[in-house]
C-alpha cells in the first residue's frame, strides 16, 4: 500500500509523459448584482494531479458538472488555472510567451461533442478544415487544398466533399470533418470532449474505430471525456473518475472494470447498462443516493459522504488519503470501505 497526497496520482512524470497535471485548480467566481460583487466560488476543479503517457488514451469520467470539460480546457490552456500547473513535454504552459503558446496550440487540439453546432453552417468543408492551416501559417493556395484533401481522405471523406456545407452531411460525417479539422495542424494531443455522445450507437462505433486507427497511425494521445462507460472500456487505456472537481479513482481500464474500489465508481458502474455479459454478471446493485451537491458549496470531509451507501462518521470530517491499492490503481480511501489500504466491503 502506498499513501499519496490527496488527489495526487503520481509524484514524478516519467520520460514518456506528454502531459503532466499537478494540483490543478479552477474556481469560477459567482457574481451578483450590478456591481458584480463576488458572493462565492464554483469549485469546478480542485487540486487534481495526473500524467498522460504519449500515445495513450486517458478517459475522464464522472457525472455532469464534475469538472471534466474544465479540466480539458485547462490542459489546452483555453482557461487560466486558479492554481496548479499543466506541463506539455515538461514545459509549464503558464510560463510561455504568446508566440510559444501559439506554436504549442498547434500540437494540442479539441474535438467537440456536437457535430451540428461545432461547425459553422456558412463555411464549406474546405474553409473549416483549412482554418488551422491558415491561422498557423502552415499552408496556403494549392498546398492548402491538397492538405485538406489528404485530411479528408484520412477520415474517410473525399475531395468531392470539399465544397459542401455542414448541412449536406450526416452527424457521423460532420464529426469526421471535426476530426479532420483537429488533425490539420499535426497535433500530438487531442482532447475529445464527448466526441461521440451525440451520435447513434452504430455511427459511434465507426467514429471510435476511426479515432483508434488514427491514433495507431499518427501516434496520437487522447484525453477522452465521456459519461459512457461502454465507450470508456472500448477506447481507453486508463480511466480517471472525477467527483465534484476531484479525482476519486484512477486505474488501467481493465483494472478499474474488474475491481472498482471507490463507492462512487461502484455506483457509476452499477447505474449504467453494460453490454459485456461477463461484467453484467459481476455487477453489484450499488447506487449513490440523493442529489449531486453543488460545487459552490461542497460537503466537508469526503465530498461523497452525503450520497455514500457506507456513510460513516469519519467521512463527514476527514478528507480521505489517496491510496495505491495495486500498482497504478489509486483511489481516495475512506475508512468506511477500507482498512489499512485494503478494500473491505
Ligand atoms: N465559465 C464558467 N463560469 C462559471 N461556472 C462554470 C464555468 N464553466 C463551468 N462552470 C461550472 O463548473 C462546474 C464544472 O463544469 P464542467 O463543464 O467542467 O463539467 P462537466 O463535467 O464537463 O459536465 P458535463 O458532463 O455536463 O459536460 C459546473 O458546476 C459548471 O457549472
Ligand atoms: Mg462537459
Amino acid at each position: 500500500m502506498t499513501v499519496t497526497e490527496p488527489s495526487s496520482i503520481s509524484a514524478e512524470a516519467s520520460s514518456d509523459t506528454i502531459v503532466e497535471v499537478r494540483n490543478l485548480t479552477k474556481h469560477f467566481p459567482i457574481e451578483k448584482g450590478l456591481l458584480k460583487r463576488t458572493v462565492g466560488q464554483v469549485q469546478a476543479v480542485n487540486g487534481i494531479s495526473f500524467d498522460v503517457r504519449r500515445g495513450s488514451t486517458v478517459a475522464l469520467v464522472g457525472e455532469s458538472g464534475c469538472g471534466k470539460t474544465t479540466t480539458g480546457q485547462l490542459i489546452l490552456h483555453l482557461l487560466e488555472p486558479t492554481s496548479g500547473t499543466v506541463r506539455f513535454e515538461g514545459r509549464d504552459l503558464a510560463g510561455l510567451q504568446r508566440g510559444e503558446l501559439r506554436r504549442l496550440r498547434q500540437r494540442m487540439q479539441i474535438i467537440f461533442q456536437d457535430p451540428f453546432s461545432s461547425l459553422d453552417p456558412r463555411m464549406s468543408t474546405l474553409s473549416i478544415v483549412a482554418e488551422g492551416l491558415e491561422v498557423h501559417g502552415i499552408a496556403s493556395g494549392k498546398q492548402k487544398v491538397d492538405r485538406v484533401v489528404e485530411l479528408l481522405e484520412l477520415v474517410g471523406l473525399s475531395s468531392r466533399d470539399l465544397r459542401k456545407f455542414p448541412h449536406e452531411f450526416s452527424g457521423g460525417q460532420r464529426q469526421r470533418i471535426g476530426i479532420a479539422r483537429a488533425l490539420a495542424t499535426n497535433p500530438e494531443v487531442i482532447v475529445c470532449d464527448e466526441a461521440v455522445s451525440a451520435l447513434d450507437v452504430s455511427i459511434q462505433a465507426q467514429v471510435l474505430n476511426l479515432l483508434k486507427d488514427l491514433q495507431a497511425e499518427l501516434n496520437l494521445t487522447y484525453l477522452f471525456i465521456t459519461h459512457d462507460l461502454n465507450v470508456v472500456r472500448y477506447i481507453s487505456d486508463e480511466v480517471i473518475v472525477m467527483y465534484l472537481g476531484e479525482i476519486v479513482e484512477q486505474a488501467a481500464t481493465e483494472d478499474l472494470f474488474e475491481n472498482p474500489i471507490h463507492p462512487y465508481t461502484r455506483s457509476l458502474f452499477s447505474a449504467v447498462p453494460v453490454v459485456d455479459p461477463d461484467l453484467a454478471e459481476k455487477r453489484e446493485p450499488f447506487l449513490a443516493s440523493g442529489e449531486l451537491p453543488s460545487p459552490s458549496n461542497p460537503p466537508s470531509g469526503c465530498k461523497f459522504h452525503t450520497r455514500c451507501p457506507f456513510s460513516c462518521e469519519a467521512a463527514t470530517q476527514q478528507i480521505p488519503e489517496t491510496v495505491e491499492f495495486e500498482p497504478g490503481h489509486r483511489a481516495a480511501a475512506c475508512p468506511c470501505y477500507t482498512t489499512d489500504g485494503v478494500r473491505v466491503r
